[in-house]
């Protein structure tokens, strides 16, 4: 089972923030971190899971109604008196760049399919091939018309199509979007393995969030193999590697 940090080390650390990518970063034997991407007025990626600020900062409102500058002003609380911003997706890159091209994996999740920010898949595809660092990442959408773009934009790259169910993303994927991965919630095993077997299947977790307390309760990874799951995304990462 290969094990990836879900928005870093999301359990422990406020998900989404270099905090969290920094310790997800020092986990020997991990595959990789999944992040999500939005846009900003004007048209800078930045790093945040919901389409609005008002869960994770001390603001409120959408990410496309703040300027870059006006986001960098937000406080993401991390405890002990200390905070962390929305980090822009150049920052993510820098940190990981070195690691990446020594095969460190990053799945860049376009968070598109509520607000369809318009050339986002041209300006992340640019920013990962300026750095050389494609054949580390891995896009993945809710959205199939997204991936769709992507595959246009980057013929050989790895595309994560993303749904609550596993049969929902293989018949996404056979309709044409151009992913060649599976990425379902762990939930969504709705398919026995033999109909899935041969596709790269990344399940995604709930759990708790920082800073939620954790319950300690650990999953059954031999269970989730048999199931036909490959890699797993976890917000507490740390606890299986
Ligand atoms: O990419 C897998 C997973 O992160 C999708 O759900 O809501 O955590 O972005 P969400
Ligand atoms: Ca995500």
């Amino acid at each position: 089972m290969k094990i990836w940090a879900h928005r870093g080390c999301s359990q422990m650390y406020p998900e989404n923030t270099l905090l969290a990518f920094r310790q997800a970063a020092k986990i020997k034997g991990l595959t990789g971190i999944e992040l999500d991407i939005q846009m900003t007025k004007d048209k800078h990626l930045v790093v945040c899971h919901d389409e609005k600020v008002d869960r994770t900062t001390n603001g409120i409102g959408a990410v496309k109604e703040y300027s870059l500058a006006e986001l960098k002003k937000l406080r993401i609380d991390a405890g002990n008196g200390e905070y962390e911003q929305i980090p822009t997706i150049d920052e993510v890159l820098d940190l990981l760049e070195e690691k990446m091209l020594d095969g460190f994996k990053l799945n860049i999740e376009l968070k598109n399919s509520r607000v369809a920010y318009e050339g986002m898949e041209e300006k992340i595809i640019e920013k990962v091939h300026a750095r050389n660092i494609q054949g580390s990442v891995i896009y993945s959408s809710f959205s199939a018309l997204s991936l769709e773009r992507i595959r246009k934009l980057d013929a050989e790259t790895e595309i994560g199509v993303l749904d609550s169910k596993v049969s929902d993303c293989l018949f996404k994927l056979r309709g044409g979007c151009g992913a060649n991965a599976l990425h379902p919630y762990w939930k969504g095993i709705d398919l026995p393995p033999e109909r899935i077997k041969g596709y790269p299947v990344r399940a995604y977790f709930g759990g708790h969030l920082y800073p939620e307390k954790p319950t300690g309760t650990k999953l059954a990874i031999t269970a989730l193999e048999q199931k036909g799951i490959t890699d797993v995304f976890l917000n507490e990462p740390e606890q299986y590697l």
